[in-house]
């Protein structure tokens, strides 16, 4: 069965909290939900995590990836400027897809720069938590046409 580590960085734990025009209404435990019945469909397995800090998430990733097939994952903020985050997602050498609620090329010109382009295979901006549910078949797809 194929693994995919999905990842969410800094405050998207207060999704359901935070500014609902630009990430919905949704909390992150709902779109959790979500992304398991779409896998347990695919018959693939997910595994989550999310932190506030930088380290962590490439903690995580070093320590997962081995035994991955898959990234998902919405960097938060740290898009516009984790470079360490994105190089250990190019270190883990598997297909990642870049997900965001909110259209970051239509919001505050900082947020234009997205650093974690050049390694995902796709990046889907906009959807609010549909931007989850449409990555992941993406990237379900896209492992099964490689086996
Ligand atoms: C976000 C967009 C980022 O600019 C922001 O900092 C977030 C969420 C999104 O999902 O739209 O925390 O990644």
């Amino acid at each position: 069965m194929k693994k995919i580590l999905v990842i969410n960085g800094p405050n998207l734990n207060m999704l359901g909290k935070r500014n609902h025009e630009h990430y919905g209404k949704t909390t992150l435990d709902q779109v959790g939900s979500k992304l398991r019945a779409i896998a347990r469909k695919m018959d693939c397995s997910l595994l989550f995590f999310q932190s506030n800090h930088e380290g962590s998430l490439i903690d995580f990733i070093q320590g997962n990836s081995k035994e991955a097939d898959a990234i998902l994952i919405n960097p938060g903020a740290l898009t516009h400027y984790g470079y360490s985050l994105r190089d250990a997602l190019e270190d883990a050498n598997l297909p990642v897809v870049t997900v965001h609620l909110s259209d970051i090329k239509n919001r505050e010109p900082f947020r234009k720069i997205d650093a974690f382009e050049e390694v995902s295979i796709e990046n889907i901006y906009g959807l609010r938590e549909k931007s989850y549910t449409k990555g992941l078949d993406i990237l379900i797809k896209y492992i099964n046409k490689l086996a």
